[in-house]
């Protein structure tokens, strides 16, 4: 069994949403759920978000499970004010022109993640960088200083669906799988945050959104459907692969393989000894994040039951053991 403490497991997943009004009480109920490892979903000035105790990594592996996500996009950090993102981030010299004047309304920047930040690597994706924004519509903010502490939140949409801008479309598309939704009445924008990161100390646009960007700050966008999402996540971002090679569907190592177990397969350290795909997915980039820290040149993953989180986790595993600049596993094998 999970140790369970505070975090939850699927036998946990509430069977009926709490609608909570957008009042003192109401924030009040939505905090302490996130705090108990809950997902609850909430209105920000964008689209509602999704969110979860962002330093919780079995509550962040809830979110993909609950949007049945197929793959583990990172996520955007939710903070009350500057002072908590420098807590999280350091931001380079290009991104103070954007927050000089306060965090402005609908826009993330994309910086890097402190060393010590206490941010799940599930929402970021095993990557060196963090997608940070500060939300000024006040029942986001009541949120956030109730909380005291980080959101991990996407959209609150089940995966591949559009956005929601009321709670409404939230309990329609997500009803049964989350804690709770505040409701907040309509998203004043409608639309996502404008996502901005920054390469060679240059701002770029890395997804169009409710913040209008000045013309000559280049994009890096490629074509987003209806629903604002961008096609190719992984071109966003240089998706995290450890340096070692991975294999999967390794029941049992090579010599020199470092392996990582999954249930009743015990390996050198366990995705999740107890076969529970949601903390499997939590300690997916952590393990990764070890294993380069070790030096690790091959990496043999235990099988992953192709359901449910099992799916991300398989996603994002075949990238990782994807041929790189021709230091294919099979032919280092040969
Ligand atoms: O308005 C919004 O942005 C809403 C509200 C809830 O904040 N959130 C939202 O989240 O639209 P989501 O998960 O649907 O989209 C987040 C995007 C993804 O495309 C992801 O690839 C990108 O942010 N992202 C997050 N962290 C990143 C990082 N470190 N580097 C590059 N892209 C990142
Ligand atoms: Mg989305």
């Amino acid at each position: 069994m999970v140790s369970r403490n505070q975090n939850v497991t699927s036998r946990d997943m509430p069977e009926e949403t709490e609608r909570l009004a957008a009042d003192e009480t109401g924030i009040a109920r939505a905090a302490e759920l996130l705090a108990r490892g809950l997902l609850v979903a909430f209105p920000t000035e964008t689209v509602y978000g999704l969110g979860a105790d962002a330093r919780n990594g079995l509550a962040v592996a809830a979110i993909y499970e609950a949007k049945g996500r197929p793959s583990f996009n990172p996520l955007i950090t939710h903070v009350s004010d500057m002072n908590r993102a420098r807590e999280i981030a350091t931001f380079p010299e290009a991104a103070l022109p954007f927050v000089r004047n306060g965090w402005p309304v609908g826009l993330t920047l994309v910086v890097p993640l402190r060393e010590w930040s206490g941010i799940s690597s599930l929402v970021t994706a095993g990557q060196s960088t963090v997608a940070l924004r500060v939300p000024v519509s006040p029942v986001a903010q009541g949120l956030l200083k109730a909380f005291n502490g980080p959101i991990a939140a996407p959209s609150a949409n089940p995966s591949g669906r559009i956005s929601s801008t009321t709670a409404d479309h939230v309990m329609t598309g997500l009803g049964g799988r989350i804690a709770a939704v505040l409701d907040g009445g309509m998203a004043a924008a409608g639309l996502e945050s404008t996502i901005i990161g920054f390469r060679d100390k240059q701002p770029v646009v890395l997804r169009e959104g409710a913040f209008v960007v000045p013309d000559g700050v280049p994009r890096l966008t490629s074509p987003a459907d209806a629903s604002g999402r961008v096609e190719s996540p992984g071109q966003l971002a240089s998706h995290y692969a450890p340096s070692g090679l991975v294999r999967m569907n390794a029941r049992v190592a090579a010599p020199g393989e470092w392996h990582l177990g999954f249930g009743e397969i015990k390996g050198n350290a366990s995705l999740s000894q107890d076969g529970d795909l949601r903390e499997a997915a939590s300690r997916l980039f952590a393990l990764f994040h070890e294993a380069d820290a070790e030096g690790v040149e091959r990496i043999a993953v235990a099988p992953i039951p192709d359901h449910d989180l099992g799916r991300a986790i398989n996603d994002r595993l075949r990238r990782a053991a994807a041929p790189r600049h021709g230091r294919d596993f099979e032919g280092q094998l040969r």
